[in-house]
């Protein structure tokens, strides 16, 4: 049992090294244990999206992911004035929502890594043994957000009602990672929020993006203002005076259908303050 188990296991960290990516894996979540709910091993979040129609992307409804919400009464938790914690990894295996977390690490593939692991040259090229991590070191990690909307059906949100309300510079790159709620956060509706998970990569492969679907929920709120619409980001690394002030959306990007960024040359727009902020 135990060997075909792990058989089972090196065929998976197979497929996920070539043809997979990362997602935010956390109570709340849509598509836990991938559209069907009985996968331990789903990756189904985590494939990027690619030159999609608008009504494919939005919150991965190519693979059915818009269509498995988490159980009833079951929320990402976001404490105002606080942070939160999700699990970032390259396939639910790698997490503690399978297995009961035997199969975790510090990092997002399961694997053991040099705290500052790189790729090879100087200075470093991608890394290659984890191609999913779209990435040369720590240092170069683009940055990964959370946008939430204060409405509690999917098909009520909107790109103008979903407001990017938190970054983690240079993620994604290890498992654990923590994100900080603003203190003005106001309470969510009666039947919570909706959350999206959002990454543009920079380079190292693929020019894609991320965003995966969550029902969220403010606690410990104590803000009434409501958040403002959200405004289309701009690319302002080369005017700083550019950059959007005030509620922000997410970056679409290398869409067939939505873009709402136009970086410089053929840079990428990015959760950071080089590409967005
Ligand atoms: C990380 O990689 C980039 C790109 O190769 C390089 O410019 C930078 O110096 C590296 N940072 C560190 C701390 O090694
Ligand atoms: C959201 O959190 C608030 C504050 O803890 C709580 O009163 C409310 O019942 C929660 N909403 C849902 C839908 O669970």
């Amino acid at each position: 049992m135990r060997t075909l188990f792990i058989g089972g296991l090196s065929a998976l960290i197979h497929s996920v090294s070539t043809n997979a990516h990362t997602a935010a894996y956390a109570k709340g979540m849509y598509c836990r244990g991938g559209p069907n709910g009985d996968n331990q091993n789903a990756n189904d979040p985590v494939v990027p999206l690619y030159q999609l129609s608008m009504e494919d992307w939005w919150f991965q409804h190519d693979r059915g992911c818009d269509l498995a919400p988490p159980p009833e009464d079951e929320f990402l938790e976001l404490p105002a004035g606080g942070s939160f914690e999700v699990e970032l990894a390259h396939n639910q295996a790698f997490t503690t929502l399978s297995f009961d977390g035997e199969f975790t690490s510090e990092w997002p593939d399961g694997g053991d890594h040099p705290e500052d692991w790189h790729g090879p040259g100087s200075p470093p090229d991608c890394i290659q043994e984890d191609g999913a991590l779209h990435v040369q070191n720590e240092s170069m990690a683009a940055g990964t957000a959370f946008a939430i909307s204060y409405h509690s059906e999917l098909s009520e949100v909107t790109l103008e009602n979903l407001a990017v309300f938190t970054v983690r510079l240079h993620t994604p790159w290890k498992r654990v990672t923590s994100y900080d709620v603003p203190a003005a956060m106001p309470a969510c509706p009666l039947g919570g929020c909706t959350c999206a998970w959002l990454w543009v990569p920079d380079g190292c492969g693929e020019p894609n993006m991320y965003m995966q679907g969550f029902k969220c929920n403010v606690t410990g709120a104590t803000a009434t203002s409501p958040v403002a619409p959200a405004r289309p980001p701009v690319y302002c690394e080369d005017d700083l005076s550019s950059c959007v002030q005030g509620a922000k959306q997410m970056i679409v990007w290398q869409q067939a259908e939505g873009d709402n960024i136009e970086p410089s040359q053929s840079k990428s727009p990015g959760y950071n303050p080089k590409g967005l902020e």
